[in-house]
């Protein structure tokens, strides 16, 4: 006779040595809920619910958990919702990345521990999307991605506006001068309307449309708008499939694959996408062995144009993204770049997703291969002896103009620094010269944040200065603008060169031949290397976790012993 194995509430059972007894004292317990005895035999879909009061991007999970758990009712499950850790951007200090890994990590062990045959992982906010995917691969549970979608724009005296990229140009416009303290408080009430995650692309939204290309949702559920009655009908659908999964299961590990990453960056890029995506991209892919590769990365920007015209760097908000067609539309558009033969949770190859989808595309948002936005990609890697392991430039919203650079640079040895004299009027700076903030990156307490969109000082934003070369060991908020070096590695905290540069050094920034130097001799960097201290290290928690396990940026800054290669 053969023995089913385990599943539903038969599954991982807790360990006193005595297994029917487990099973026996779980029923029991879960009977105390009010399940039926056929209720507690079904097989099981966990609903990882993201809800708290701190995360103005999730509003909506708590009608979301109750779509899915319709979707799992109806085809023959049982639903049970569990609390994991909830990150939102602006509600986290030191920063949400700092606490994208401990997501990560909570979701993981509650996949793995907990009994379920299949999971619906609900996140939305920039930061709860990758770390619900590293958990999704690394637990490697059959589950299905479902976001909470973006906020509508508001319409306001004439304009729309959403979260955040009209936030940090009515900020940019108050420094300036040009708005005044009444209406920047005015605006501030009318910048995130609805429930959603900003409406732009953003991270969040560049992290849904990965999320879709990798196979984890269907491709339209990664733009419907939050507050749309198709978000929860796709809720509903997310729950039947994650029953699907149960009988036709696709794992994680079959869905991140060197293929799928790679069609994910070429969408990355074809966005115009938020670049912090690469550093969760990376993360993700760790997870599953495959390793994103920075110089592939700057061959594929190279024959992958931008075709979606949004903010931050063009027109739309994500609303106007799914009335133009969404991923499908992108993706067809995209069709002869892509591997077609990966799949998503229904099984369904990648050419047999955009067959399936409607179509319709509106050309103001979507643009035909012949007429891009770009012809080249959003993204683009610079190496050199400033940057030994990498960095990232995002060109789609930097100034052509900057590109060939070669300056005195302005060095900021780290935030305090930055905040105590960006401002000062007395400040030795010119609009030629190059801000470079150093101790930033994800070894520090400051938890790789998204400061590198360096204020424009004060005194030359004045003057009507838009933007300025910047560079920095930290990331930039997907909805920020300019011309701005990021994810230098190794880090500043990890002694990389980037530690050793001074105010007045001459720095080169080249993204024609892809280079980013520091012009200093030799010798004069051996003796600042010798006289150079590494930070203190945190004495306890998390911070300590983080100090002594974190990988930098181009390992997607994941925790190394939840790599596969650090296990
Ligand atoms: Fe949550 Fe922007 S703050 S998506």
């Amino acid at each position: 006779m053969t023995t089913k194995p385990p599943h539903g509430l038969g599954r991982n059972a807790a360990n006193y040595g005595d297994r029917d007894f487990a099973l026996y004292l779980r029923r029991s317990f879960a009977a105390s809920m009010g399940y039926s005895r056929t209720m507690l035999e079904k097989p099981v879909v966990g609903i990882a619910d993201t809800a708290s009061d701190y995360n103005n991007c999730h509003r909506s999970v708590p009608e979301l958990v109750e779509a899915v758990k319709r979707g799992v009712l109806a085809a023959g499950a049982l639903p049970l919702a569990f609390p994991t850790v909830s990150l939102c951007e602006p509600s986290l200090t030191p920063t949400s990345m700092h606490y994208r890994n401990l997501m990560a990590l909570d979701t993981e062990a509650m996949l793995s521990a907990q009994p379920m045959d299949a999971a619906v992982l609900i996140g939305g906010c920039d930061k709860t999307v990758p770390a619900q995917l590293m958990a999704a691969a690394s637990a490697d549970v059959p589950s299905v991605m479902l976001v909470t979608g973006p906020m509508l724009a508001q319409r306001f005296e004439g304009e729309r506006l959403a979260a955040c990229t009209d936030c940090r140009r009515y900020w940019a416009r108050y420094r300036a001068g040009d708005v005044t303290r009444e209406r920047i408080g005015e605006i501030e009430g009318k910048l995130a309307t609805t429930s959603g995650t900003c409406g732009v692309m953003g991270t969040a939204s560049t992290m849904a449309c990965i999320a879709a290309t990798l196979g984890f949702m269907p491709l339209m559920a990664a733009s419907a708008p939050a507050v749309h009655s198709d978000r929860l009908r796709m809720a509903e659908e997310a729950g039947a499939l994650a029953v699907r999964l149960i009988t036709h299961p696709v794992k994680p590990s079959q869905l991140i694959t060197g293929k799928s990453v790679e069609n994910a960056l070429r969408v990355l890029l074809a966005l115009g996408g938020s670049t912090n995506a690469l550093v969760h991209l990376a993360a993700i892919a760790g997870r599953a062995g495959v390793k994103v590769d920075l110089k592939r990365l700057d061959a594929l920007s190279e024959e992958t144009p931008v075709l979606v015209d949004l903010k931050p760097t063009g027109e739309g908000y994500m609303e106007d993204f799914h009335a133009a067609g969404g991923m499908v539309a992108l993706l067809r558009e995209l069709r002869d770049l892509l591997h077609l033969d990966t799949i998503d949770l229904y099984g369904q190859t990648l050419a047999e997703q955009i067959d399936a989808g409607t179509p319709f595309v509106d050309r103001t948002y979507i643009r035909a291969r012949n007429a891009p936005v770009s012809p080249v990609g959003g993204l683009v890697s610079l190496f050199g002896s400033l940057a030994p392991d990498g960095a990232i430039l995002k060109r789609s919203a930097a100034t052509p103009a900057l590109f060939e650079t070669e300056a005195r640079c302005l060095v900021f040895d780290g935030l305090e620094d930055l905040a105590n004299r960006i401002d000062d009027e007395t400040l030795d700076v010119t609009p030629q010269d190059i801000l470079i903030l150093k101790n930033a990156g994800p070894l520090t307490p400051a938890g790789m944040p998204e400061a590198g969109y360096l204020p424009i000082p004060k005194k030359l934003a004045r003057h009507g200065v838009k933007d300025m070369v910047r560079m920095s060991d930290c990331r930039m908020s997907g909805t920020a603008f300019g011309t701005i070096v990021l994810h230098i590695a190794p880090e500043a905290a990890a002694g990389g060169p980037l530690a050793l540069v001074e105010t007045g050094d001459r720095v080169r920034l080249s993204v024609k031949e892809r280079r980013l130097d520091l012009l200093v001799e030799e010798a004069e960097l051996a003796r600042r290397r010798a006289a150079w201290q590494p930070p203190q290290k945190p004495k306890r928690g998390w911070d300590k976790l983080m100090f002594e396990q974190v990988l930098q940026a181009p390992e997607g800054a994941d925790l190394a012993f939840l790599r596969p290669e650090g296990e």
